[in-house]
């Protein structure tokens, strides 16, 4: 599970292939620090440390997602998860037709559980679109869906950008947001900062490269855990400022206390931008978003000093992103009024907000436990409805979100529990 963490922690050691990819990853977020003048912004570093190719977290060979990875999501951990959320984009399809769209399909498991499980509630997409960006994970998905039947597979598109005519039906996206790249900002005595990451030059020993390699070519501190990187502060630019005044401002209006001197958080200027080229991507239908979140008031409380931020290596969870570069998952959670606001922004309509509980029970989860072949299969699903279920497990870190095109004033299932909506 990911999300939830803790700041000390020993973390198990590299194998000798990783600390290999280490160095490498290391090298090249020495050079981007000296390219942009000896500070990179922790976008850029996010961009770089998770999506380089060949490099990043995500383009090169660990196992990510699963046991044997550094983290499982819902659909890793249970098919009971697919099976509700296929029921809500039945309805849809049922009531408009059209096509799937999966971003970020990770492992390929909830693709295959979503098609299974519409196939047997008669009403399959004519496709299923994926748009991964991780080309080894968009490797196993393909070696994963291979194994369903002619009538599934054949449904499955790959794409390497947004269709360019908008699909009706709908758009699928769980724990993508939260693999945005993202800014980091503190609250100073003297204003806002922007966080980023530069070279510790006071460890270095003299003679060292403004990349932080030794005249040899070597590095000093390859092997070190983080390389000798730390994080420095720049005054934050207009753009930043402007946005950070904006969300205070949004605070005092709900007479929430200011940030302290030495608050930490995160804005995800990318989630905006995501959410608008989706919606330019669904003529009609619904964006169903899926990912561990807050509201703006409840991520921004000053009790939540330290921000969100969260690494993932095999099982770890810790606020370090400096360990261990390239190999281990860094995230934050997600503004859900930030993906509202651009939501509406782009003429779609917030159809719904609730738990992630709140939404698996109203699709059915409790039945699916209910119908299992006998007590051993009831007795998994019973835990793994727990795990996706229960408040300190994923059942309320976990929110989900439609945001709609076309598809009238009846409310979606999803949502007939629970309406969070006014949280936002
Ligand atoms: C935390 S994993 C979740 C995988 C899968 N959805 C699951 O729930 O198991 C995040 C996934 O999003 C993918 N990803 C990140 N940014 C993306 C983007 N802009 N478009 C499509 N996929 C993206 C990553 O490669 C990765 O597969």
């Amino acid at each position: 599970m990911r999300g939830v963490g803790n700041a000390t922690i020993i973390l198990p050691p590299l194998e000798p292939g990783q600390a290999q990819q280490a160095a490498a990853v290391l090298r090249a977020v020495r050079a981007a620090i000296a390219e942009q003048g000896g500070w990179l912004s922790f976008e850029d570093y996010l961009r770089l440390v998770l999506y380089a190719p060949g490099l990043g977290y995500y383009s090169a060979g660990s196992a990510k997602l699963g046991r044997a990875g550094d983290f499982i999501t819902a659909p890793e951990l249970s098919e009971l998860f697919g099976r509700a959320l296929a029921r809500q984009c039945a309805e849809v399809l049922q009531q408009i037709g059209g096509d799937i769209l999966e971003l970020g399909a990770g492992s390929g498991a909830l693709a295959a559980t979503v098609l299974q499980t519409l196939q047997q509630l008669g009403a399959l997409p004519d496709r299923y679109f994926i748009l991964e960006v991780s080309a080894q994970l968009a490797a196993r998905a393909r070696a994963r869906l291979a194994r369903l039947p002619a009538e599934l597979r054949e449904r499955v598109r790959w794409l390497s950008a947004l269709p360019q005519t908008p699909i009706t039906g709908i758009c699928l996206a769980n724990e993508v947001a939260d693999a945005l790249p993202f800014r980091l900002f503190a609250v100073r005595a003297d204003g806002f900062a922007e966080r980023g990451v530069a070279l510790d030059t006071s460890a270095l020993p003299d003679g060292t490269w403004p990349d932080g390699t030794l005249p040899d070519g070597t590095s000093p501190d390859d092997t070190s855990p983080d390389g000798g990187l730390v994080l420095a502060d720049r005054p934050a630019d207009a753009g930043l400022t402007q946005e950070l005044r904006r969300i205070a401002t949004d605070l005092a209006a709900r007479e929430m206390p200011g940030w302290p001197l030495g608050y930490q958080s995160e804005l995800c200027g990318l989630l905006g931008p995501w959410i608008a080229s989706l919606a330019a991507a669904l003529s009609r239908g619904a964006l169903l978003l899926i990912d561990y979140g807050l509201a703006r008031h409840e991520y921004y409380a000053r009790e939540r000093s330290r921000g969100t931020l969260r690494c993932h290596f095999r099982h770890r969870a810790h606020d370090d992103p400096l360990r261990y570069p390239g190999l281990q998952d860094i995230t934050a959670w997600v503004d859900f009024t930030r993906v509202a606001e651009a939501g509406t922004d782009a003429q779609l309509q917030l159809a719904g907000y609730c738990t992630q509980a709140a939404f698996l029970l109203a699709n059915g989860i409790e039945a699916d436990v209910a119908d299992a072949a006998d007590t051993v299969q009831r007795a998994r699903l019973a835990s793994e409805a727990r795990q996706l279920l229960l408040p300190g497990e994923m059942g309320e870190h976990f929110k989900v979100m439609a945001l709609t095109r076309g598809l009238g004033e009846a409310p979606l299932r999803g949502f007939s529990l629970q309406d969070l909506r006014r949280m936002l």
